[in-house]
């Protein structure tokens, strides 16, 4: 199998403690085999006929991946399993979301990893509101684009911890940290130059600009 992308790699690493990981949105199955060669059983999904035949295709050598069509974690969620760790990676932030809150209910998935392939601040503060805690996270540049990613428990057992209000302080050590911050206020700035105070989110914006500008300091 060719080398996995940067990204796959860490998702790959944030699962080693884990023994049943699901993978939503599975593809073509990169990082189910990678998982698989890793020594986990994996549920990996996908939600087209089409797709989930393409999946069974490329994992069909592997006995310790099941290839399940479904949407997001229905199909699992009416399964008698229990899933260690659920990874949804290289969708947009609102089918990310979607895919999570499946599971709000009956709160049976600890922990889930997610990689959006855009939408970072969104996805961050979807995660803080619904009282994630984060485990580990991290940033990865690949072809010119950064990508945020977040390891998060239900529980702040072994170290997970809150999110933190107004910077994305899980991002500090990351080299990649001041190039963040540095589109996010390009961002903020754009759309605090298109609104007036009267918009309902001028405040937070602001707020937000002057606590990213105290952390590039
Ligand atoms: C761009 S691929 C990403 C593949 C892999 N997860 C990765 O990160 O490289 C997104 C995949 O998610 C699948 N997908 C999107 N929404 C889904 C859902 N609700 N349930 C299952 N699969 C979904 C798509 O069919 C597609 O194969």
């Amino acid at each position: 199998m060719a080398p996995l992308e940067k990204r796959l790699a860490i998702l790959l690493d944030w699962c080693r403690s884990y023994r049943i990981v699901a993978d939503i949105g599975s593809g073509q199955g990169r990082l189910a085999r990678a998982l698989a060669h890793q020594g986990h059983r994996v549920l990996a999904t996908e939600k087209t006929v089409s797709g989930w035949q393409e999946l069974v295709q490329y994992t069909k050598t592997f006995e310790q991946i099941d290839p399940i069509l479904g949407d997001g974690l229905k199909p699992l969620l009416a399964m008698d399993v229990a899933i260690d760790v659920a990874v949804v990676a290289g969708m947009g932030p609102r089918a990310i979301e979607r895919i999570v809150q499946q599971d709000s209910q009956f709160r049976r998935i600890p922990a889930f990893i997610v990689q959006p392939m855009q939408g970072l601040f969104r996805m961050r503060r979807y995660l803080k509101n619904e009282s994630w805690f984060v485990r580990q996270a991290d940033l990865v540049q690949e072809h010119g684009k950064l990508y945020g990613m977040w390891w998060v428990e239900r529980n702040a057992d072994n170290g997970a911890g809150l999110f933190s209000e107004w910077f994305p302080s899980e991002f500090l050590d990351s080299p990649l940290y001041p190039q963040l911050i540095r589109s996010r206020l390009a961002q903020l700035n754009q759309s605090l130059g298109h609104h007036t105070a009267q918009c309902p989110m001028w405040d937070d914006w602001q707020r937000e600009r002057n606590a990213l500008l105290t952390t590039l300091r």
